[in-house]
């Protein structure tokens, strides 16, 4: 589900198997998170997903109101909410596909950094209990700082014995979607027919997009280059500041959220050509044990973690500036899960 556009595709898919006979695997998914901004929009796009059997929605507290709400949707996902600790074992048992929204979003003059004190301990603690409840899942991280929780999860899943790094995720789909964006509305071209890699982490100078490798390619000044490239970058403090407060992307999150799960769903149902940027341990870049390039997905979750091509002297330079900052976020989120 690249758009809605794609959701409907899949509708297409989906009603072309039921007539030659052929349903689609019941899949669980749950979200965890599912009551905030995030995660609100995304259980809706995840209902209306027709490879979704089963939404689980958990929040510490308002997923009943959310899930009665969504379940009265005409699509086939059986929708439950489910509130409060005692209650996130049921709501991740069985589940194929885990998203994860859970956390405190930015404010103006916050760096994603700012929400480690908080977010880490929460993603600690719910990676715990997925590995009690449901450790054979595919995890797609949302909760920031991205750089940082991803490892945090990678280490409470090793402690716990059931770390399998082809089915840890960390969603970067936001930046290709930003990239996306940026790039066609600069070239005038469809949206629809534009590709841009992103790679890197998922803040700041982490995020590399590479123009270069754009599908069509379009020639950029270097003034394009460099004001195309700090927007991407910038994305997400371009909506934190317009929203003045009140949060960061949600709906823009939910979209890219819900065209990453779709990803690992059709990856899961054997669909052979499925491929997305995801932060996911690498060794890409030998120096970084996770870092976010193209990724085939498939029946185990990870199948390819691809390399990044030919890199531009400035690509190269940009590549050089995020691996401290990467470096140093990945080791933070790795002494956090160990301390
Ligand atoms: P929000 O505050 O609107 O919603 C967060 C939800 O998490 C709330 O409903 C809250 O009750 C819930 N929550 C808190 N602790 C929880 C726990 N222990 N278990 C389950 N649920 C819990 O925030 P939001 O705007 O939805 O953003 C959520 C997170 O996503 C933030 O960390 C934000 O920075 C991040 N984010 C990431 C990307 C990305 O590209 N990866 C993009 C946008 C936002
Ligand atoms: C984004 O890129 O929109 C998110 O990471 C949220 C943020 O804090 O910018």
């Amino acid at each position: 589900m690249r758009s809605l556009l794609r959701v409907s595709q899949n509708v297409l898919r989906a009603s072309e198997r039921a007539f030659s006979g052929m349903a689609n695997p019941d899949r669980k998914v749950a979200i965890l998170g599912a009551a905030g901004g995030i995660g609100q929009p995304l259980s809706l796009l995840m209902k209306m997903n027709p490879n979704v059997s089963d939404l689980a929605l958990y929040d510490i507290q308002g997923t009943p109101g959310v899930a009665a709400d969504i379940s009265h949707i005409n699509s086939k996902a059986i929708t439950k909410g489910y509130a409060g600790a005692e209650q996130l074992g049921e709501a991740l048992k069985g589940s194929d596909v885990i998203i994860i929204p859970a956390g405190v979003p930015r404010k103006p003059g916050m760096t994603r950094d700012d929400l480690f004190k908080t977010n880490a301990g929460i993603v600690r603690d719910l990676i715990a209990a997925i590995a009690e409840h449901a450790p054979g899942a595919i995890l797609n991280i949302i909760s920031n700082p991205v750089n940082s929780t991803v490892p945090i999860a990678a280490e409470i899943l090793k402690q716990k014995g059931v770390y399998d790094p082809k089915r840890l995720f960390g969603v970067t789909t936001l930046d290709v979607v930003r990239a996306r964006t940026f790039f066609a509305e600069k070239k005038g071209l469809p949206v629809a027919d534009v590709d841009v890699p992103v790679v890197g982490g998922h803040a700041g100078v982490t995020i590399l997009p590479l123009f270069s490798q754009a599908t069509p390619f379009k020639d950029l000044s270097q003034d394009e280059l460099v004001s195309l490239t700090k927007r991407t970058q910038d994305g997400g403090t371009e909506v934190v500041q317009a929203k003045a407060g009140k949060g960061s992307a949600t709906l823009s999150m939910a979209y890219a959220g819900a065209l990453f799960a779709d990803a690992c769903l059709r990856g899961l149902n054997g669909d052979p050509n499925v491929e997305e940027y995801s932060f996911v341990e690498s060794n890409v870049v030998p120096e970084l044990s996770f870092f976010s390039s193209k990724v085939k997905l498939g029946p185990n979750g990870a199948e390819k973690v691809m390399g990044l091509g030919e890199l531009t002297e400035f690509e190269q330079a940009g590549l050089k500036d995020a691996i401290p900052e990467l470096k140093a976020s990945i080791q933070k989120g790795i002494d956090f899960a160990n301390a």
